[in-house]
């Protein structure tokens, strides 16, 4: 998303009309409706959030690129109630009261589509089959495997850089880790990781770019189905999804890869650079940044609750005019997942109070139906959890490079991710060198 200063002001032209989120209000609490945009989304979320929340209530109208009109839950009850709720607040896109406001080549289009035929926008049993296809496939990676391979790409990465005693973890790292892995997983050739990982992170920024990026993804998926029919090869992901079909078309399934590797690869790569980001700047974890691995569970649970890589999401319709943190929802209207605002709602939590340790009842993978399904919690984590140890074993003096309050996020409200994360270490001789794959 191309970022704007919010405004409160709009030009006649583009007021929404009567009856849209943004001027249906709920009592006193009516406000003027945010625009999801501005650097606030990146340099002080929590701020914003609070203030949104003092505004608005748990469920604030918002305005989408254009001034498109939605709603923004910040509430946890009310989100724990949409996401449980899959028949009163559907995820079929098509029903939206909104489209005929979205122009050609919308920013978002990417993140907000109609008539895409992904598991993201199917319904019902349909999407329970699915679902429980996309997980057959997801389950039948062996862990150890999995560790295995995120292992050896570690090691890889950091002998690319660790004789240069300084990286960028972000570029270097942990950007082009998880859809390497993913790609082996899946059945990418492995020399498609970096274009694969360009992508999802264009995409995933809603940026200038992110069509051609959902063309290439698009495109390189559907060289991997074909590569994949009726060729006896190794059963990865894209072969058994292809064997075990659910009744669902080629097409579809295409479309399911495809947000396979996108859902994967940008949150599991913030959810590393900001659990380093963490670790090497709070004095909590810094004392036991070397071999601390109970540490390192902490840090990367305290991220999905503090510092999500899914700050906001999209998100559900509903399917009839109801009502939700005392506002008036109509028929049709757009609800975002508020992840980040939810999960420091004050109301379920203690001022201040940090919840790290086992408690894992945040909303960074979802809830209900539609949630991230387990196994793809379960990939994300081992990637995740490897990158971190690996680098933190191999470079144990590892330290920020740079004052903290030079680390920028990407300019984005949706993803929440590291621009950079330069650090420094004493430089020590590549120990492996192998060919990842
Ligand atoms: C830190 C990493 C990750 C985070 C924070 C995350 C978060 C989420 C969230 C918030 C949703 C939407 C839930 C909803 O709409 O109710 C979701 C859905 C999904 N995620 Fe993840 N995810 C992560 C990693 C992954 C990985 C590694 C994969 C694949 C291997 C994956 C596959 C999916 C799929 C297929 C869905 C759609 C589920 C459905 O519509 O039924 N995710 N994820």
């Amino acid at each position: 998303m191309t970022p704007a200063e919010p405004s409160a002001e709009h030009d006649g032209a583009s007021v929404p009309p009567p009856g849209c989120p943004a001027h249906r209000g709920g009592g006193d609490r009516a406000g003027s409706a945010v625009p999801l945009s501005g650097p606030r989304f990146q340099t002080e979320p929590s701020t914003l959030y609070d203030e949104i929340r003092r505004e608005h209530g748990a469920v604030a109208p918002v305005l989408l690129d254009g001034d498109i009109p939605a709603w923004l839950i910040l509430g946890y009850r009310e989100l724990h109630q949409v996401t449980a709720d899959p028949v009163l607040f559907s995820r079929d896109s098509e029903i939206w009261n909104q489209w005929h406001r979205v122009p050609e080549g919308w920013p978002l289009a990417p993140l907000i589509s109609r008539g895409q035929p992904s598991i993201l926008y199917t319904t019902g049993d349909r999407h329970r089959v699915r679902a429980e296809m996309i997980s057959d496939a997801l389950e039948t990676v062996d862990p150890f495997v999995l560790r295995h391979f995120a292992e050896e790409l570690a090691d890889e990465l950091i002998d690319g850089f660790c004789a240069e005693g300084t990286a960028d973890i972000i570029a270097r790292y942990a950007m082009p880790f998880p859809v390497r892995v993913l790609a082996k997983i899946y059945g990418f050739p492995d020399d498609q990781g970096p274009a694969l990982a360009a992508a999802a992170i264009d995409l995933a920024d809603g940026g200038d770019r992110a069509h051609a990026a959902q063309r290439y993804l698009f495109e390189a998926a559907e060289s991997l189905l074909a590569s994949k029919k009726n060729t006896a090869g190794p059963p990865d992901v894209a072969a058994r999804l292809l064997r075990n079909t659910g009744g669902f078309t080629e097409e579809e399934i295409l479309h399911d890869l495809t947000l396979l590797v996108i859902a994967g690869h940008t949150l599991t790569a913030d959810w590393i650079g900001n659990s380093l980001r963490l670790m090497l700047t709070d004095h909590r974890f810094a004392a036991s940044l070397s071999g601390g691995r109970r540490s390192v569970a902490e840090a990367m649970n305290e991220v999905l609750w503090e510092d999500t890589p899914a700050q906001n999401a999209v998100g559900r319709w509903a399917t009839r005019d109801t009502s939700l943190g005392n506002r008036p929802i109509k028929e049709g209207d757009l609800l975002l997942f508020g992840i980040a605002a939810a999960n420091r709602d004050p109301r379920v939590r203690a001022e201040g109070a940090l919840l790290t340790g086992g408690n894992n009842a945040h909303f960074s993978f979802g809830h209900g139906e539609y949630r991230c399904p387990f196994a793809a919690q379960e990939i994300a984590e081992t990637l995740a959890r490897a990158a971190v140890e690996v680098l933190l074993d191999r470079l144990p003096d590892l330290h920020l490079a740079v004052p903290v309050e030079e680390l920028e996020r990407r300019p984005s409200p949706w993803a929440r991710g590291l621009v950079t994360l330069p650090v420094g270490f004493d430089p020590t001789p590549a120990v492996r060198g192998e060919e990842f794959g």
